[in-house]
């Protein structure tokens, strides 16, 4: 028993700082990327100066001078922005370690798509992390980044061949969360590996009293794009575990697709605002769009979807299925090993509670594959059709 409390608690801990850090990670790098588009050149600023801004906030006016690559002497005084990405991975790893490898036969494994016992999920998930990593960085490396929109749909369609791929190895859900670990990781990594590193470099070189190399600050921008355009779709991927209909059904791989694309779009018109070119308004109709085919391919159920008998059935058979498929854990004294109580408060033990949550088990055991987690309980395509049937009714 205790074990698992403590494992909700680790995972509470552990969810808040990562939340924050990524608030304050996203929100800094969204300051400063809306800053670096709004500055402006003018003949007065002192020398070494691209550009200025004025801002209004809390009680004053900031007046903001940005040198490239630096100015002349090293200033007494340097804030660096840096462990908000870091803590951001740090917290973010340990929670995948608490929620996905500890509880890898509920969330990482799905026997029903692949059956790999939980050390299995956990050294795919974790090797396809690096490995995907060590790609994306070999291709930064090899100068391929510098030919942008070739390398944008480069990227776009490893990203979405690893999708697809996922969805085949590990549970939906776990898919979904490994894709959004491997753009976050390729995010932190880039602050990490060459982002700081470089600004390092430029400070050296200013204490030396050297001129420091144009290019090093031009690396660093060019991963800072990069993580602007992601850091849209990271986010999405990341909550997407509250939705069932989303990594649970069968086009789930075209939907991170679709994740991918809006992503960017919707960047760019916010970009372009911040560059103070007029707003590229299409973004919404394509974003609208998006959304929409989201929502059919949501429609379409799980992955191994029957169509449901003709006669509709009857609430003995729907009670029967849950009982024997989901009641072992969402009762109120659960009798599956490690669950304490009913999951999310959702209790099934009874036609009561079975009838009340009829929308919950539609959208997690019907419409999609979500529960049983993994398919523990081996509910069969025959049963969901029969849930999906009864829950069409309701
Ligand atoms: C092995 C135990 C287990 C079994 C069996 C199981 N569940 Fe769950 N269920 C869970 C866990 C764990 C969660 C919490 C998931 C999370 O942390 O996001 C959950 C969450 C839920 C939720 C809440 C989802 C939300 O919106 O937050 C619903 C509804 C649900 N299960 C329905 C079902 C149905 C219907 C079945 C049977 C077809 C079922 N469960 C079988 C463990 C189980």
């Amino acid at each position: 028993m205790w074990a698992s409390i403590i494992s909700e608690w680790l995972s509470l801990i552990f969810r808040w700082l990562h939340v924050i850090a990524a608030v304050a990670w996203i929100g800094s790098s969204f300051y400063f990327i809306a800053l670096d588009l709004s500055l402006k050149p003018r003949d007065t600023l002192p020398k070494g100066v691209m550009g200025e801004a004025w801002q209004v906030h809390g009680g004053g006016f900031y007046h903001i001078v940005k040198y490239l690559v630096a100015p002349a002497q090293m200033p007494s005084e340097l804030t660096w922005f840096k462990w908000e990405a870091y803590t951001t991975w740090l917290s973010g790893f340990v929670l995948m370690i608490v929620v996905y490898y500890l509880n890898a036969d509920l969330f990482l494994v799905d026997k029903s798509i692949l059956d790999l016992t939980p050390v299995q999920a956990g050294l795919f998930s974790f090797g396809s992390l690096a490995l995907a990593w060590l790609l994306y960085e070999a291709a930064c490396r090899s100068g391929l980044a510098r030919h942008e929109l070739p390398f944008a749909i480069g990227g776009y369609v490893f990203l979405v061949a690893l999708t697809y791929a996922f969805t085949h190895v590990l549970s939906g859900r776990g898919a979904f969360n490994q894709i959004g670990a491997i753009i976050g990781t390729i995010m932190v990594a880039n602050v990490f590996a060459v982002i700081i590193p470089n600004q390092k470099k430029i400070v050296a070189a200013l204490l030396a009293g050297e001129a420091p190399d144009p290019k090093l600050g031009k690396a660093g921008k060019e991963r800072s794009v990069h993580n602007n355009y992601l850091t849209l779709p990271v986010v999405v991927l990341m909550i997407s575990n509250h939705y069932p209909l989303l990594f649970g059904t069968r086009y789930n791989w075209a939907i991170v697709a679709i994740v991918l694309a809006l992503g960017p779009v919707i960047r760019h018109f916010f970009n372009e605002r911040h560059k103070g070119h007029p707003s590229p308004w299409w973004v919404w109709g394509v974003a609208a769009a998006g959304m929409i085919a989201i929502l059919l391919l949501s429609a379409a159920g799980p992955r191994d979807a029957k169509t449901a008998a003709a006669t509709p059935p009857s609430f003995a058979q729907v009670t029967e299925i849950v009982s024997s498929r989901c009641s072992m854990c969402h009762a109120a004294e659960p009798v599956w090993d490690g669950i304490v109580a009913a999951p999310k408060g959702v209790l099934l033990d009874n036609a009561d509670n079975i009838q009340r949550n009829a929308r919950l088990i539609a959208r997690n055991a019907a419409w999609s594959s979500a529960m049983p987690p993994g398919n523990i309980t081996e509910i069969t395509a025959d049963e969901r059709a029969v849930l999906a049937a009864w829950a069409g009714g309701q």
